[in-house]
């Protein structure tokens, strides 16, 4: 028997109906924030058996490109933006097992707030509520939050060990059974059975109990993406999966491998987190469309460098107007997304080649053809990895979702490599059940 792949998506509440597009229809790309069409891209996920939708998430309004907010407005780059702790009931109770994954910064939130919003989504979902734990990367954003620039790097995961530590005691300040609802007493919750937390600790002081029963999962799935060495260690140390953006065959291994190294360490069984690589499979009807889609996508316009020198800029705090796109990188260094900026130098000479490949969200390996055949390569290169699964970012409209979901999903069931249906009730439960 062939070893099962998980499959999640990186997914955003914003205009990802990639208005512009002859396969989006006017009216939805201006209405997207209704929902409508984020429930039908979930559904779909659904449909193919995905674990989990992840909804990425930033809170500002980015102007590191220039100075000025046109690049990120224009192209509609950070900002519209929907709350993803909002949509996540909304998807869920337009599913009934796919895993939803919200993602919320433990530099900005304070902790009861989040605990109690995450357990009320794992109550809504029945069980299938997740949280991509970030620290946050950009001072615009900490601006928004009483703060004038970010905590130190890694300052920012002391603060978010604690913060888990926090939610957790919150999660379980609710014994499982502590709703009796004892017809005799006419007791509905036995209040032997909440207690306070009392946390007094170096960053968060919260007293507890939380106001929301225990969530049915104990608590939710923690997805976590840190690439830094601290951390890679904060996430062997809590995550069930871990999003990876790691480069080439090599540093894939490299890096599921690091991973499970340190939760053996920690004395967790590496079984129990699935490290997820985002990819961004170019499909088509033959090898040639496919491959005459790719292309397009690597010489991309002005404006496809822009936005992505834009992003860019907006996780480094680089100015990249103030650099020739067309001449070697000079020497670049940043306090933001270090491991992002190092990974971008990477792609190419200039920051045009750069951008170009950047602006696909370029992944390698690259996986470009028919179905049949891009379902084939991802098996191998599962294979040589080792796992767990992918994360895929694609779409942009239904023609898109449907390119993965009915076809390369499709392609890849028939090779028996990811499920059919889902066996249980719970996100945990269906990711750690291969
Ligand atoms: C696939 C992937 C998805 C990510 N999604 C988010 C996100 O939605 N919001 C966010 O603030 N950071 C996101 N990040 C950034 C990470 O949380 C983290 O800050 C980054 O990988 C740098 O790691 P480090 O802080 O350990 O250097 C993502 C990273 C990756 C690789």
């Amino acid at each position: 028997m062939v070893k099962k792949m998980h499959l999640g998506w990186f997914m955003n509440f914003s205009r990802s109906t990639a208005w512009t597009s002859p396969w989006v229809l006017e009216s939805e790309a201006r209405e997207w924030m209704n929902g409508d069409y984020h429930i039908d891209w979930v559904r779909s996920m659904e449909r193919a058996g995905f674990d989990y939708a992840m909804l990425e998430d930033s809170s500002m309004v980015a102007d590191g490109y220039g100075g000025s907010m046109e690049v990120d407005l224009k192209h509609s780059l950070y900002a519209p933006k929907g709350d993803p702790l909002s949509i996540a009931p909304v998807l869920a109770k337009a599913t009934e097992h796919i895993g939803i994954i919200s993602t919320a910064s433990t530099s900005f939130y304070p902790p009861f707030l989040l605990a109690r919003a995450i357990a009320t989504i794992d109550h809504i979902s029945g069980g299938r509520a997740g949280w991509n734990i970030v620290t946050s990367s950009e001072d615009r954003a900490a601006q928004n939050f009483n703060l004038d620039k970010l905590y130190e790097h890694d300052t920012r995961y002391e603060m978010a060990d604690e913060f888990v530590e926090v939610a957790e005691k919150l999660w379980s300040s609710w014994d499982a059974d502590a709703v009796v609802m004892d017809r005799a007493t006419g007791t509905y919750v036995d209040h032997n059975k909440v207690r306070p937390i009392d946390h007094v600790g170096e960053y968060f002081k919260v007293r507890g109990p939380l106001n929301v029963p225990r969530p049915p999962q104990g608590r939710p799935v923690y997805c976590q993406a840190g690439g830094s060495p601290r951390g890679r260690q904060f996430a062997a140390a809590h995550a069930d999966t871990i999003i990876s953006a790691a480069q080439g065959i090599e540093d894939m291994r490299e890096f599921r491998d690091d991973i499970r190294r340190r939760m053996i360490d920690l004395g967790r069984d590496p079984d129990s987190c699935k490290v997820m690589f985002i990819t961004t499979p170019v499909l088509g009807n033959t090898e040639a469309e496919a491959k005459e889609r790719w292309e397009a996508m690597l010489h991309p316009t002005q404006a496809g460098v822009d936005v992505a020198l834009g992003h860019m800029g907006a996780l480094t705090e680089i100015d990249f107007t103030q650099i020739d796109a067309d001449k070697p990188f000079p020497e670049l260094t940043t306090n933001g997304h270090r491991t992002t900026l190092e990974k971008f130098l990477k792609l190419g000479k200039t920051p045009r080649e750069a951008a170009g490949k950047w602006a696909i969200r370029y992944t390698d390996p690259t996986f470009v053809g028919t179905p049949e055949k891009v379902a084939a390569e991802m098996s191998r290169v599962f294979d040589e990895v080792g796992g767990d699964g992918f994360l895929i970012a694609a779409g942009g409209s239904r023609r898109g979702i449907t390119e993965i979901t009915d076809g390369l999903v499709g392609a890849l069931q028939q090779l028996g490599r990811t499920r059919t249906s889902y066996n249980h009730a719970h996100l945990r439960d269906n990711l750690m059940e291969f």
